[in-house]
């Protein structure tokens, strides 16, 4: 028979994690239940409304359809070790002075997403903004302060590389 439950090894938001799991274990579940990240959001649980995005090895991934035991080995990185390096602070800071967030469900999802978007480096047009941030979704802000903040730091960083 199958063994249910895994020992594995990664590395979240820069620290050495080991833990036994239950090989039928989330990753966001993993984050949230096993190691008290709760920034990542749990929401359609179907891959959907992208409030459980995470990094994994640096690209970004629905933490509901990912598996913990498929981490063995990783590096995960959540809203909270990306907030505390600061990378991203820009972003954060545009997103509370535009609006771009009411209720907060959606945004660490939010904000990785749009993050990866500008770590490419280009200045993005409004609608490759949209299309960008198209699989994760917000209930409240009706988006045009979403892609207006997302724009903002983008013009930003363009100026001040
Ligand atoms: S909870 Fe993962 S995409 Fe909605
Ligand atoms: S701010 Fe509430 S879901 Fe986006």
């Amino acid at each position: 028979m199958t063994e249910r439950f895994h020992d594995i090894a990664l590395t979240v938001n820069g620290e050495a994690v080991r833990e036994r799991v239950d090989a039928r274990k989330t990753l966001v579940d993993f984050l949230r239940e096993d190691l008290s990240l709760t920034g990542s959001h749990v929401g359609c649980e179907h891959g959907v409304c992208g409030a459980c995005t995470v990094r994994l090895d640096g690209v970004i991934v629905r933490g509901c359809l990912t598996l913990a035991v498929q981490c063995d080995g990783a590096t995960v990185e959540t809203i909270e070790g990306v907030s505390d390096l600061g990378t991203i602070a820009d972003l954060q800071a545009a997103f509370q002075a535009r609006n771009a967030l009411q209720c907060g469900f959606c945004t660490p999802g939010m904000l990785l997403t749009a993050a990866e978007l500008l770590d490419a480096g280009a200045m993005p047009s409004r609608e490759k903004i949209r299309e960008h941030l198209s699989g994760n979704y917000c209930r409240c802000t009706g988006y045009h302060a979403i892609v207006d903040a997302v724009e903002a730091v983008a013009r930003a960083r363009a100026k001040h590389p």
